[in-house]
């Protein structure tokens, strides 16, 4: 069996990582579509149950469909990178059933009551209400802190020996702010505390976060990652091989936050072709947003590859380029929001990202519809912002229906 390291191509690694030949010799890894692995004998079910010798058990606990998406994430996390050693730098993925399923193993695994949770105040919603609203309730307590400010997340980390993880999300939705990984994760580890970035946004063909120390990646492999919108799933990675073959491996399993053949057979298939997409979907994005910046029916772009954005230098520094996301704000308000939508004749209406068709979504009359606006504006969801998940459509389309769509016309 080839050696399918991570110094190998990012675009091989997509291919041939983590894929395991089969015994039927199958191409591709087939749906492993059994609850429960059989044993030859009661002195191999010893042996694996004590870990002495490797296989599968239990589908909960993973299966070789689950496998194979894992270690290519975690080589394509690792792509290039070297541990302290300098030796090719190891990672362990655990695949969930969803983000949000890895980022509760990863803060459930590590902090515990009696301790916080530092974070931005740009958070996916779901990552918020988690923070705020249920995870107080076993006794974590958080944090929120513009981590743009550099010296206000010193002033925390001093004042709060409680703090015990960072959880930094960048570039954040929906306005694209992009946060230093580098400086936040040295003020962490001066302090002791531990590191986690969702990565979802950027995903390892832009962005590598372990590049700068931290404990934790986690994605939504439910965007960009599978690429193609046919599974919800998470991932959580790792470096400290042994917290996560054991303390987060037992979290992963007793939460039962677990992913499925079938859904991981799709991201492994979507993950083929990852960094051609992404490829395509980034420079789809900076020609979309630089026909943005001069429609004079748009107020303002957020995208990281325009001067514009205040974000721009830290993007430069830690991203490979500024992505495929972005948004922009109509000059009409909420009403020229609804009207852009409901105009739009290719282009697809829909929450989520990441997928190869163009995602579009007015997040006032939809995703924040129960936010009351003037908190919904203080975090820049302005009236008439669009959120944008450019696709890999050919851009003259993409850029035909944006304009017939933005072009206000009282007849429609
Ligand atoms: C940045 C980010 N993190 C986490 C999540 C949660 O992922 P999932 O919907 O797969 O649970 C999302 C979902 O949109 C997201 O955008």
């Amino acid at each position: 069996m080839a050696d399918i390291n991570s110094t190998l191509g990012m675009d091989t690694i997509c291919l041939h990582g983590g894929h395991t030949p089969e015994s039927n010799r199958a191409h591709l890894t087939p749906i492993y579509a059994s609850s429960t692995y059989t044993f030859d004998s009661a002195e191999q079910a010893i042996a694996m149950f004590k870990g002495e010798e490797k296989g599968y058990i239990y589908a909960r606990w993973g299966n070789p469909t689950i496998n194979e998406a894992e270690e290519k994430i975690a080589l394509l996390e690792a792509y290039g990178l070297k541990d302290s050693s300098g030796n090719p730098l190891k990672l362990k993925a655990i695949l969930h059933a969803s983000g949000m399923g890895a980022i509760c193993t990863m803060l459930l695994g590590n902090v515990h009551a009696g301790q916080k949770i530092l974070t931005h105040y740009s958070l996916y919603g779901g990552t918020h209400e988690l923070v705020e609203k249920i995870l107080p309730e076993l006794g974590i307590g958080y944090s929120i802190v513009d981590f743009h400010d550099l010296s206000k997340v010193e002033d925390a980390l001093k004042s709060n020996k409680s703090i015990a993880l960072m959880h930094i999300e960048t570039p954040a939705n929906p306005t694209l702010q992009c946060l230093d990984i580098a400086a936040l994760s040295a003020l962490a580890k001066q302090h002791g505390v531990i590191v986690c970035v969702d990565n979802t946004f950027a995903t390892p063909y832009l962005q590598q976060p372990f590049r700068y120390d931290v404990d934790y990646v986690m994605h939504s492999t439910t965007k960009f990652l599978n690429g193609h919108g046919t599974a919800i799933g998470g991932v959580l990675l790792g470096k400290d091989l042994d917290r996560m073959n054991k303390s987060m491996t037992k979290m992963h399993r007793l939460l039962g936050a677990n992913s499925n053949a079938f859904e991981a057979f799709l991201l492994t298939n979507g993950l083929r072709t990852f960094t051609l997409r992404m490829e395509r979907h980034c420079s789809n994005a900076q020609k979309v947003a630089d026909y943005l910046e001069q429609n004079p029916n748009v107020a303002r772009v957020n995208y990281l590859g325009l001067a514009s954005h205040p974000d721009v230098a830290i993007a430069e520094k830690q991203m490979k380029h500024p992505g495929a996301m972005l948004s922009f704000e109509l000059k009409g308000g909420f009403d020229a929001g609804i009207r852009f939508i409901d105009n739009l004749k290719l282009l697809t209406s829909a929450v989520s990202l990441g997928t190869c068709d163009t995602l579009i979504s007015h997040p006032a009359s939809t995703t924040h519809v129960g936010v009351p606006r003037e908190e919904r504006i203080t975090f820049g969801i302005t009236d008439g912002l669009i959120r944008m998940s450019v696709g890999i459509e050919n851009i003259e389309d993409i850029l035909n229906d944006l304009e017939q769509a933005i072009t206000p016309n009282p007849s429609r």
